[in-house]
């Protein structure tokens, strides 16, 4: 492996990087070490960079060979999860193989953050929810593990609380489960009765760790007091029913958006911002809007305006709002408030 410098004509997806590249904000484009895919050398493209320096890998390794990987593990990953969340639906015991071979495949991708960014992002089909939803959870639980220093010991159970979160929602009747409309009082309390069945459900697995099972009875507590099964509050709540809390809302909301009309992830980060304040732990919400928002320095997107604009500057405190690039003028959004980032190009 050598360090070259390259035009960019030259990249390849694969190639690593073996400096990290700045824009003229000072904010990092793509950090050291970060393996080139077919997004960042567009955005290169686009920031009209000249050269880069890059350590060459070995010839035949493409990174879209490390997505459609992603994709198979991801796909075999939610796969054996819809067998497990069927086993307990019907009374048997869960299978703990299973379980513990989709936290290991979903701790290996440890390294290919940018590939769980998009792939969480991707627009989910309705009826795939369920499955889908308790992996994104634990794929999302160990980012944020990750991010928050979690010990691997303690990332491991924290990826297995994220996959398990919602087993009890197999005792819950489908009925209630997919009613699409409103739910009557009644059928709202039989739904908050997943995290009593969850516990309950663990309880028989002897090899679950009680923390494993104390996150999953209380990953719907808020900080507030407003939460359930026991309106616990504040560092009451187990910590990694804290984590989850954060990546169960962040997916189901980037979920939702098979309704309504794409939103920007910007528009999430701000309602997460927003409505997560008395809600969600503090620290855990900071930890994820500024690492994931990191992933979206140097890309393009369009304003409500209709121009085209950079993001040049994020900054950790208003991670919605951040400083933007039109031509050759620098944009805060926290102070032009009437511009909105609409899409992500
Ligand atoms: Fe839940």
């Amino acid at each position: 492996m050598s360090k070259t410098f390259l035009p960019l004509r030259e990249l390849k997806p694969g190639m690593r990087i073996a400096e990290t590249i700045l824009n003229d904000y000072g904010s990092i484009v793509i950090s050291e070490g970060t393996i080139l895919d077919d997004h960042m050398i567009k955005k290169l493209v686009n920031l009209k960079y000249g050269e880069v320096r890059v350590i060459e890998r070995d010839q035949n390794f493409v990174v879209s060979e490390i997505s459609e990987s992603f994709n198979a593990s991801y796909n075999s990953s939610v796969n054996s999860f819809k067998s497990v969340l069927y086993d307990a639906a019907i009374g048997k015991n869960i299978n703990m193989e299973k379980v513990d071979k989709v936290v290991t495949s979903v701790v290996a991708r440890l390294n290919e953050k940018r590939d769980i960014v998009r792939c969480i992002n991707q627009i989910k089909s309705a009826d795939q929810y369920t499955y889908t939803h308790c992996v994104n959870v634990s794929l999302l639980c160990m980012l944020l593990g990750k991010w928050m220093g979690f010990s691997k010991d303690k990332l491991l159970m924290l990826v297995q609380a994220g996959l398990l979160h919602d087993i009890g929602k197999s005792k819950v009747p489908r009925e209630i489960l997919n009613k699409p409309s409103t739910l009557t009082p009644e059928e709202y309390e039989e739904i908050k009765k997943h995290t009593i069945y969850g516990y309950r459900i663990l309880e028989k697995e002897h090899e679950v760790d009680q923390e494993v099972r104390i996150a999953v009875l209380m990953h719907h507590e808020k900080i507030d007091g407003s939460g359930y099964p026991t309106g616990a509050k504040g560092d009451k709540i187990n910590m990694m029913a804290r984590v989850i809390a954060v990546a169960d809302i962040y997916d189901a909301m980037t979920s939702n958006r098979v309704y309504r009309e794409k939103e920007s992830p910007f528009e999430v980060f701000h309602i997460m911002e927003e409505e997560s304040v008395g809600k969600l732990d503090v620290a855990v919400v900071n930890a994820f809007l500024n690492n994931i928002a990191a992933y979206y320095i140097g890309d393009f997107a369009k304003l409500n305006t209709g121009e085209i604009c950079e993001i040049v500057y994020i900054n950790p405190r208003h991670v919605s709002r951040p400083i933007i690039k039109v031509d050759d003028r620098y944009i805060d959004l926290m102070e032009e408030r009437e511009l909105k980032i609409l899409e992500i190009l």
